[in-house]
C-alpha cells in the first residue's frame, strides 16, 4: 500500500521514518505507554530505530497495518502514533491504535487523530467497520474512543496476553462511517 500523509488542522499524520527516532524513544519511556501497549520493555533507543527504520515500511508494504506519527503542524514536533492494525479490507476491518508522548497529552492528540485516521479509513479503503480494543482498566484510552464516537459494545474475556504471560480482559468498540458527522 502507498503511504499517505493526513493534514488534520493542527496536527499532520505521517509514516515516521528515521529522523522520528529520537523522539518516539523518548516517549516510550513513559510507564503508561509500556503498561498499556505492547512497545518492548525495557525500550531501548535500538527499538525505535528498527520502528522507524523497519517495522513502518514493512507495515505499510504488507497491506496489514498502516502506522502514521502525528506532528505539530506548525513546529513539526513529534506527538505520538495512531494507527490502522489487522487490516482486512476484503471484509472492511481494520483496527486502531494509539499512543501520545507524554509531553503531548490532554490536547486533543489521540481524538483528533483517530478521527482523522478514520475518515481516511472509510472514505480511501472503504473500511466499514473500525474495532477499538484496550485492556480493561485502561480508561484514558476508553475516553479517547468514546470522544471519537466510538460505541463500547462488550467485555472480550482473557482477550488480551499480558507482559507477565498471563490473560487480561479487553474493552471492545467500534465506529462506522454512519457514526461521523460529516
Ligand atoms: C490514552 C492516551 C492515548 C490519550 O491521549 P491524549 O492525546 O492525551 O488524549 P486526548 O487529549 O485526545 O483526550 C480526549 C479526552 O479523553 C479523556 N482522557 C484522556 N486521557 C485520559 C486519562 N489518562 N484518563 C482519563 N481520561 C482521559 C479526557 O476526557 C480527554 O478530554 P479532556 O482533556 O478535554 O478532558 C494517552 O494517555 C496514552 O498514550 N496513554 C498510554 C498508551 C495507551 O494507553 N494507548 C492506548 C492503548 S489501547
Amino acid at each position: 500500500m502507498d503511504t499517505v500523509e493526513i493534514a488534520s488542522g493542527r496536527f499532520v499524520l505521517r509514516p515516521c521514518r528515521d529522523v522520528d527516532a529520537d523522539w518516539v524513544y523518548r516517549a516510550c519511556q513513559d510507564p503508561a505507554i509500556q503498561r498499556w501497549t505492547r512497545v518492548p520493555t525495557p525500550y531501548r533507543l535500538d527499538d525505535a530505530v528498527g520502528y522507524v527504520t523497519e517495522h513502518v515500511s514493512q507495515s505499510w508494504a504488507s497491506g496489514r497495518a498502516a502506522p502514521f506519527g502525528v506532528f505539530d503542524a506548525l513546529s513539526g514536533e513529534g506527538l505520538g502514533t495512531v494507527g490502522l492494525v489487522s487490516m482486512d479490507l476484503p471484509e472492511g476491518l481494520a483496527e486502531v491504535g494509539y499512543w501520545v508522548a507524554p509531553w503531548a497529552r490532554r490536547r486533543g492528540v489521540a481524538t483528533v487523530a483517530t478521527l482523522a485516521v478514520a475518515r481516511w479509513a472509510f472514505g480511501e479503503l472503504g473500511v466499514k467497520r473500525l474495532t477499538w480494543l484496550a485492556e480493561v482498566g485502561n480508561t484514558g484510552s476508553r475516553a479517547v474512543a468514546e470522544h471519537a464516537g466510538f460505541t463500547v459494545e462488550g467485555v472480550l474475556r482473557d482477550r488480551i496476553r499480558t507482559r507477565d504471560g498471563s490473560r487480561a480482559d479487553a474493552w471492545i468498540g467500534s465506529l462506522l462511517p454512519s457514526d461521523l458527522k460529516s
